[in-house]
């Protein structure tokens, strides 16, 4: 595991930036696993950058996300699906046609886990996996639970998770109860994680999923078991980190 602690939000950032970059200019084919959230926006903004200076070129790799919230067609101004046009999909030169999420709008939820495995594993996983972390340890919306999930599934999401969404809906009753997710499995076969934090409200749940047991109590706790995962935090989020 590698770890870099940057000063603060706009260096953990240029950080990530530069480490997607790496990896489009490594393998320009590469399968990019993406999250959604507050985290990475800063990070999607430079790549953006980059692109329109002619730095990076997004033409032959493909995007798989980690998750969609479920009841939202990929048009509705909530949905992952248009967080990720706004925020880099319509910014770079990204093929529409390889840029993958799961359907929110979906009319067999089982049907449509399925097809989002076999797509994954059609592409053979992500060459890289962008994840944020929830304030409970939660990767992509793989919540605290008895046990590891393994493939992509639709999860009833916590109560910690509804107040930390709350803030990108109207009314508390517009915020989604269920979405789609990636499982930790999925998860755990891309050949790199980049996991980024930001904030003095993730201390904790870097430091429980970094320094404590391999637990699905705390889902991100699973990282520990990948061979290649790169922590790029702030000083606020690694702030309880005692791994160096
Ligand atoms: C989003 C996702 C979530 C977020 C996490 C942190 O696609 O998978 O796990 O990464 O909830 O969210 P932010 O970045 O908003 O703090």
């Amino acid at each position: 595991m590698r770890i870099f602690r940057e000063k603060d939000y706009d260096g953990m950032s240029r950080r990530a930036a530069d480490i997607l970059g790496a990896q489009l200019l490594m393998k320009p084919d590469c399968v990019l696993g993406l999250a959604t959230g507050s985290t990475p926006v800063g990070m999607y903004d430079l790549a953006s950058g980059g692109y329109s200076r002619g730095e990076l070129d997004f033409s032959r790799a493909a995007t798989v996300n980690l998750d969609e919230y479920k009841g939202l067609a990929p048009d509705d101004p909530q949905s992952y699906h248009r967080f990720m046009r706004e925020h880099l999909f319509s910014r770079v030169n990204l093929c529409p046609e390889r840029c993958y999420l799961p359907d929110g709008a979906a009319p067999d939820p089982d049907a449509e886990c399925r097809r989002y495995d076999a797509l994954l594993d059609a592409l053979g996983g992500p060459d890289l996996q962008v994840l944020g972390i929830g304030r409970n340890g939660h990767i992509g919306f793989n919540e605290p639970s008895d046990a590891f999930s393994c493939g992509t599934h639709c999860v009833r999401l916590t109560q910690s998770t509804l107040e930390a969404n709350r803030r990108f809906f109207a009314r508390e009753e517009d915020v989604p109860r269920m979405a789609y997710t990636m499982g930790i499995r999925n998860i755990l076969r891309a050949g790199a994680v980049l996991l980024l934090a930001s904030g003095g409200d993730k201390a904790e749940a870097v430091h429980l999923a970094f320094d404590g047991p391999v637990t699905p109590r705390v889902p991100a706790s699973a990282l520990q078991l990948h061979p290649n995962v790169i922590l790029v935090g702030d000083e606020a989020a690694l702030r309880l980190l005692q791994r160096k």
